[in-house]
């Protein structure tokens, strides 16, 4: 069942409040004693605070939207295997590198999907207490600012973000798309990189993913009237890791078409 417009402005409402109240938990209690651990190697790192914010939020998901499914990634979730209904992401804390060695730059974000349909989302840039929030009903917001569709320049016209991974592997086109882009920035996590391109700062960001570090985005970027596809142009599945291409409508389509050299 579709939501009615004033369900999904108190969902809205609810999720902002979680993360303020998150943000200062985390400002007063849990960098304290931040435990770290490697998942597949050493820079692939998790914290009790990724696992703790994402049980909060699952918790809280269910007395909200109680027959919701939640896709999270450190696993406190469900196994999801179809987008009927209602389906939840929660990326509990995105650039956990950044959060251990700069405590900046990362973010905590989370999705609403109802029938497949992006339908809600919310990405906290944490140290900054910005969110950008909203959905294709309600409009896309920072805090309280609405926000416009970016201005659609040329890749040649634009910095563009990319995966420093991928990069360094020579993957995805990133040569060739930094060379023709005003140049590369890498920021090391994707909501960071994501709002780079909702604010008009970057013409797009380029990366390989799983459905936790883009479902928000999606989201956000596609009520801006920005595409939102794999790096090929064709349509993203929110159930699995795709490479993602999210720019100006130009800078997309000379993306998705650019030859390698
Ligand atoms: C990672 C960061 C990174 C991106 C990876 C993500 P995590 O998320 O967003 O910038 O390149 O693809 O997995 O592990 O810090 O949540
Ligand atoms: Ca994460
Ligand atoms: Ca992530």
């Amino acid at each position: 069942m579709m939501m009615e417009e004033q369900d999904l402005l108190r969902f809205d409402k609810t999720v902002q409040q979680w993360l303020v109240d998150i943000r200062q938990t985390l400002e007063k209690n849990l960098l304290a004693n931040l435990l770290i651990s490697e998942k597949k190697g050493r820079r692939d790192l998790v914290t009790n605070v990724d696992k703790n914010v994402e049980k909060i939020l699952t918790e809280k998901i269910h007395i909200l939207d109680p027959k919701a499914q939640i896709l999270g990634e450190e696993g406190f979730g469900d196994a999801v295997r179809t987008m009927r209904d209602h389906v939840w992401f929660i990326d509990p804390i995105d650039g956990t590198m950044n959060f251990i060695k700069q405590r900046d730059d990362f973010a905590i974000m989370l999705a609403l999907y109802i029938e497949g349909q992006g339908t809600l989302a919310w990405i906290m840039d944490v140290d900054k207490g910005i969110i950008y929030h909203g959905g294709p009903k309600i409009g896309i917001f920072a805090n309280q600012q609405k926000l416009k569709t970016p201005q659609n320049i040329r890749l040649e016209d634009g910095l563009i973000e990319v995966s420093g991974g991928r990069l360094l592997n020579q993957q995805l086109k990133l040569v060739e798309i930094g060379r023709k882009s005003l140049g590369i920035r890498i920021i090391g996590s994707a909501g960071m990189s994501f709002i780079k391109v909702i604010e008009g700062k970057a013409v797009g960001y380029v990366s390989k993913m799983q459905p936790w570090d883009f479902a928000a985005a999606k989201v956000l970027l596609e009520s801006l009237k920005m595409p939102f596809t794999t790096i090929d142009g064709t349509e993203i599945d929110m159930l699995s890791s795709n490479t993602v291409l999210t720019a100006t409508p130009c800078a997309h389509q000379e993306i998705v078409h650019l030859e390698l050299t």
